[in-house]
């Protein structure tokens, strides 16, 4: 059974993206079969993020009935397919976001893991986003803004049935400011799966389009992502 899952944010900037590439890169480092989507369909950057940019059949091809699901899919590293998303405004015009879950569908066909990366905020392509998963992962920073928006994006997910979320830390510090987990925990009433910490290494690699995890795999953020990694694999033995 393929898991599909989501990767939302009230707050803009929180890590998503970030999350999508390294999370999805160690979950193939470690033999799954995964898929991860740029579903953000107007600011797309997955592919940016993992070198495979401009492409010339990205998901907007896909969502305007043009391509079909497959001719989308590229391979990043580790193995892992990586599914972009277009950037030209024309991509974006013509896009027909009821085609999202059909899509969703064709790719996650025989498929460990297909992680969603999504626009933040509760615009049209966030909810349609959200609507496609079976779980959804909310990844936020400890501060009290992006708490208070994924309070925001958490009603949503509740009217859209998506299983009980659950929370990514990202960008966690020594800072006295840094609202603790158990906090955020009960402010959110859902539960951590993992933390990731603010680590420069992870700007490093983004500034040379590659993943943390293979870029710098004894890096802090690295470590932790492959901790979520095993995390999530838990889980699944757990639910079977
Ligand atoms: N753990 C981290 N340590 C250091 N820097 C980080 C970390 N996580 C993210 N960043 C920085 O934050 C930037 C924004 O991250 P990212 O693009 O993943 O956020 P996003 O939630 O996808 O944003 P958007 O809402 O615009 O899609 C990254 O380019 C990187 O510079
Ligand atoms: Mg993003």
């Amino acid at each position: 059974m393929t898991r599909i899952i989501v990767f939302a944010s009230g707050k803009g900037g929180t890590g998503k993206t970030t999350v999508v590439a390294n999370l999805g890169t160690a979950l193939a480092q470690l033999g799954k079969k995964t898929i991860v989507l740029d579903a953000d369909v107007t600011m797309a950057n997955l592919g940016l993020m993992l070198s495979l940019e401009g492409k010339e059949i990205t998901l907007h091809e896909v969502l305007a009935g043009k391509k079909k699901a497959k001719q989308a899919v590229y391979k990043g590293p580790a193995g892992l397919n990586v599914v972009p998303c277009g950037m030209s405004l024309e991509g974006i015009q013509t896009v027909k976001l009821e085609r999202l879950k059909k899509v969703v569908l064709e790719l996650a066909d025989n498929a460990d893991f297909l992680l969603v990366d999504s626009s933040s905020g509760l615009g049209h392509d966030s909810i349609a986003a959200l609507a496609v998963a079976q779980e959804a992962i909310f990844v936020v920073n400890p501060n009290f803004a992006s708490i208070l928006e994924a309070m925001k994006i958490k009603r949503v997910a509740e009217r859209l049935h998506a299983k009980s979320p659950e929370l990514i830390i990202n960008r966690t510090s020594g800072e006295r400011t840094n609202l603790p987990q158990n906090e955020i925990e009960s402010i959110l009433e859902l539960p951590v799966l993992g933390v990731i910490p603010e680590d420069i290494e992870i700007k490093r690699a983004i500034a040379l389009g590659e993943a943390v995890v293979v870029r710098s795999p004894k890096a802090p953020a690295a470590k932790a992502f492959k901790k979520l990694a095993t995390t999530l694999l838990n889980q699944r033995l757990n639910m079977a």
